[in-house]
């Protein structure tokens, strides 16, 4: 239980004061910062909802009518491309008497094609760009307009091929915020790719835990001593200036991997995985380019594919995550496709759930009455860039400045 002198107002005002240390002197967050369903629910409305948050990859969306709901900070959403071609993110509650128009306990799949939405309760119908087709006896209600009452559309925009949503409407442009992380991995060509493993998960931490651990490798040499640790030690990780949006990270291989993907890339040999991305600098494949697009957009580039984590905060203590893997059509097309997608399908598992095992026992400890406030490495300087930006989101609360 949160102890209550952590009040949400209390706990933005440490969260603050830590995140103007420098990174020499840099600390973790409360543990109300994990625990409260109060700050919770605080950084629900002005750091996430106030963000762009990412909810599906345009290959998910393969033609006209196809559709993928989920559910984001208790907002039912639908993706779909509509008729003209355009993917638009719409609210799937039901303007008439507010049913969620795809809840799962219509049965209806998460993810499919169709020509139009139906609501399950009175049987209003919609269009695929959320506009009121059919509302069956209601000639009777006084002014009711049949031209309105449609589903609402909610900000949505689609930068490198990622379909991105902003809950409050207010946030700056994604494409003005992500600029520079654009450029950074346009040698990609991510609006091409197409997701080929997609594995679910459900997380009992704060999604705080899981982006921090997502964006810091200094648990290379702990968590993942067998597996990352031996390509890319936790010592040669280093990131990027701090920028307001995102961060980015550089993880090299050691010098003898490296050199063997020299030698290949020289010789035009074959490696493991699938299918090398076309055209990529020598430099950016003997590393992984490690991303966090503030606030929770995970993205990792290698030289054969990137990964996608998709996160959606449900509460103080959980939230649900996608691992996806993403490759390019040329890589689909390759005669040992399935084989590589049975082996990668399983390295991923096998080093996610390293990941998934740290961050458990973090929020077990988390809980505890004797958990301290850690001091950070400065291979943990993206823990504390990820404390500066909800810090900055924090500080134009309305409520701190009435108070200020
Ligand atoms: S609630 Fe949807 S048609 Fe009535
Ligand atoms: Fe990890």
């Amino acid at each position: 239980m949160t102890p209550s002198r952590d009040t949400t107002e209390a706990i933005c005002a440490d969260i603050i004061a830590t995140s103007a240390r420098p990174l020499a002197q840099a600390q973790t967050l409360p543990r109300a910062a994990y625990l409260s369903e109060g700050y919770f629910a605080h950084e629900v409305e002005h750091v996430l909802s106030a963000s762009w948050m990412c909810v599906a990859h345009v290959s998910q969306l393969p033609q006209i009518g196809s559709y993928l709901a989920l559910d984001l900070l208790n907002e039912p959403l639908v993706v779909v491309r509509g008729n003209d071609n355009a993917v638009r993110v719409l609210s799937r509650v039901c303007p008439h008497r507010a049913a969620d128009i795809l809840h799962s306990c219509f049965e209806t799949p998460e993810q499919a094609v169709t020509t139009r939405f139906l609501c399950p309760y009175h049987a209003w119908a919609f269009s695929l760009e959320g506009k009121k087709l059919a509302s069956m006896h209601m000639d009777k209600a006084e002014g009711f307009d049949k031209g309105e009452w449609n589903l609402s559309e909610i900000r949505s925009a689609v930068w490198h091929g990622f379909v991105f949503v902003n809950l409050d409407g207010k946030a700056s442009p994604l494409a003005e915020q992500y600029a520079k992380f654009g450029e950074a991995i346009s040698p990609w060509s991510t609006a091409e790719m197409e997701v080929a493993i997609s594995l679910e998960w459900e997380c009992d931490f704060n999604w705080k835990v899981m982006v921090e651990n997502w964006i810091e490798s200094y648990h290379h040499m702990g968590a993942h001593v067998q597996t990352l640790q031996v390509t890319m030690p936790a010592r040669s990780t280093w990131t990027e200036p701090e920028q307001p949006s995102f961060i980015h990270c550089h993880l090299p291989f050691r010098p003898s991997n490296a050199a063997e993907i020299r030698t290949a890339v020289a010789e035009g040999q074959t490696m493991p995985g699938f299918t090398a991305i076309a055209g990529l600098p020598v430099e950016r494949q003997v590393e992984w380019g490690l991303y966090l697009g503030h606030p929770c957009f995970m993205f990792l580039t290698m030289r054969d594919r990137v990964l996608w984590y998709r996160l959606q905060p449900i509460s103080a203590e959980r939230c649900k995550l996608l691992t996806m893997t993403l490759v390019s059509k040329e890589a689909k097309l390759a005669p040992d496709y399935d084989a590589t997608i049975v082996a990668e399908t399983k390295m991923l598992a096998d080093f996610h759930l390293e990941d998934m095992a740290v961050n458990t026992a973090v929020q077990a400890g988390l809980r505890s009455r004797h958990a301290v406030r850690g001091r950070l490495s400065h291979l943990e300087e993206p823990v504390w860039m990820i404390q500066r930006f909800i810090a900055s989101h924090l500080q134009q609360t309305p409520s701190r400045q009435a108070a200020e």
